[in-house]
């Protein structure tokens, strides 16, 4: 199982000894949760913080950004700039953006893509786009801010996205993200995620090291 700590729940003063102090615990990726106060109901750092984090951590830390903005593919060239890993957008994007197009630009840049999809949004949404992606990102709350409960019944969409893949033969990976402790990350594993975003658990812990490695 892949943990990646959100750095929304680190302390921003200490933003980039925050992100080394998270790898040095045992993080596999870094969770980077972008906002844009449309999206969603908060604002939280761009594409210049990204790449503040980016340059204080080794050069084979593996990035992942969430992009919870209305206009991933407007921002896109500057979030790959940044130096970021992965790369996720919302499906409820679908529409106004051309999502296949994003998605594209994203592999074309040499990064991983991923779509994100809503507690309230049907998992249906994606399946016509998993041939295209590295990684499914189901929320388990709705997006916006830390520290909130665990959606335990959108496990169901992890379990039809398991499910798919198997069938059809592709690889990409299940993320889950929102309210993930060891707990629930029982349950996320069983259900067939890969990978799990953890924020309050893991840097509000007393030892980070130690949730982390209680989760995988
Ligand atoms: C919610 C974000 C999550 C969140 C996770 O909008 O996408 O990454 O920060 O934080 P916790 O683990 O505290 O729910
Ligand atoms: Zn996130």
């Amino acid at each position: 199982m892949l943990i990646a700590p959100s750095m929304l729940a680190c302390d921003f003063r200490r933003i980039g000894e925050e992100a080394n102090r998270a790898l040095e615990a045992g993080a596999d990726w870094l969770h980077l949760d972008v906002m844009d106060g449309s999206f969603v109901d908060n604002i939280s750092f761009g594409p210049d913080i990204c790449a503040a984090i980016r340059s204080a951590v080794p050069a084979e830390a593996y990035l992942d950004a969430h992009l919870m903005i209305d206009a991933p593919d407007h921002y896109l060239p500057r979030f790959v700039k940044a130096g970021m890993n992965m790369i996720t957008i919302h499906v409820e994007r679908e529409g106004a953006v051309d999502l296949h197009a994003t998605l594209a630009a994203i592999r074309a840049a040499g990064i991983h893509a991923g779509l994100a999809v809503n507690p309230a949004t049907p998992v249906e949404k994606v399946l016509p786009y998993i041939g295209e992606l590295d990684m499914v990102l189901v929320m388990s709350v709705v997006p916006g801010f830390g520290g909130q409960s665990f959606m335990g019944e959108v496990l169901d969409k992890v379990r039809v996205l398991d499910a798919a893949r198997k069938e059809q033969g592709l690889n990409f990976i299940i993320q889950m993200d929102g309210g993930i402790g060891a707990t629930q990350a029982q349950l996320c594993a069983k259900a067939g995620a890969d990978c799990l975003v953890a924020g309050s658990s893991t840097f509000k812990a007393p030892d980070m090291a130690a949730a982390i490695a209680s989760m995988k």
